[in-house]
């Protein structure tokens, strides 16, 4: 079974610590927490206080993904704010390698996310240092955005690359996954479902929630 991580971004902002309870309350195994700069996505979302704010509530990890330039100035920050898994963007980092050492040595799990355009293979380098790899189904920057056929032949290159490796990652799939597709991304090699409108637009979240679970 995939391991779930609905997506904040869609949650009522309002009614965030409500949100939060629904997801501990619910199979999902991760918060999936959006950062956007206005820079290196054409949105901004949240930060620093809010990721903190919602520490003081979740029950499971929290997935930080850095959708933000130059995040390396951060690294610490989003650290204290209480992020445990911390994914940067390889497209915004031309010192990936030092930013994933940095992660690690600041005790969190470190992921690499790649855009829609950007081929599985320049991770290969790296790969061995990578705990997540977030394979972004639609361009980053907004919710509700319809999932990128193409993801699959990138899901089953990269399951390969890392079945042949010796690195740990896991391959989370993140944009357009909802309770249909959810089945055949975990067969193409899937191991997260990052989940933001099927969850909090859905009557139900945590039923939407136990959907992609079993669907997985
Ligand atoms: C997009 C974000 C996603 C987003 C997914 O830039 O990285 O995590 O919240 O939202 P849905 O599931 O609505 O596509
Ligand atoms: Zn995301």
């Amino acid at each position: 079974m995939p391991l779930i991580a609905p997506s904040l971004l869609a949650a009522d902002f309002a009614n965030l610590r409500r949100d939060c309870e629904r997801v501990n309350d619910s199979e999902a195994d991760w918060f999936h927490l959006d950062v956007m700069d206005g820079h290196f996505v054409p949105n901004i979302s949240f930060g620093l206080p809010v990721i903190e704010a919602i520490k003081r509530h979740a029950r499971k990890p929290l997935d930080v993904h850095l959708m933000i330039e130059k995040p390396e100035r951060y690294l610490e920050d989003f650290k204290n704010a209480g992020a445990d898994i911390l994914t940067v963007h390889l497209e915004a980092s031309p010192h990936l390698h030092r930013s994933l050492q940095a992660i690690h040595s600041l005790m969190m799990k470190a992921g690499v996310a790649l855009n829609p355009h950007t081929p599985v293979n320049l991770l290969r380098e790296v790969l061995p240092m990578i705990d997540v790899v977030c394979l972004m189904s639609v361009n980053p920057g907004f919710g509700g955005q319809k999932f990128i056929e193409q993801t699959y032949a990138k899901i089953r290159e990269l399951r390969s690359m890392i079945d042949a490796s010796d690195s740990p990652a896991k391959i989370e799939i993140d944009g357009g996954v909802n309770q249909d597709n959810a089945g055949p991304l975990v067969k193409a090699g899937a191991d997260v479902l990052v989940a933001g409108s099927s969850v909090f637009k859905a009557e139900q979240p945590r039923q939407a929630i136990s959907e992609l679970k079993e669907a997985g």
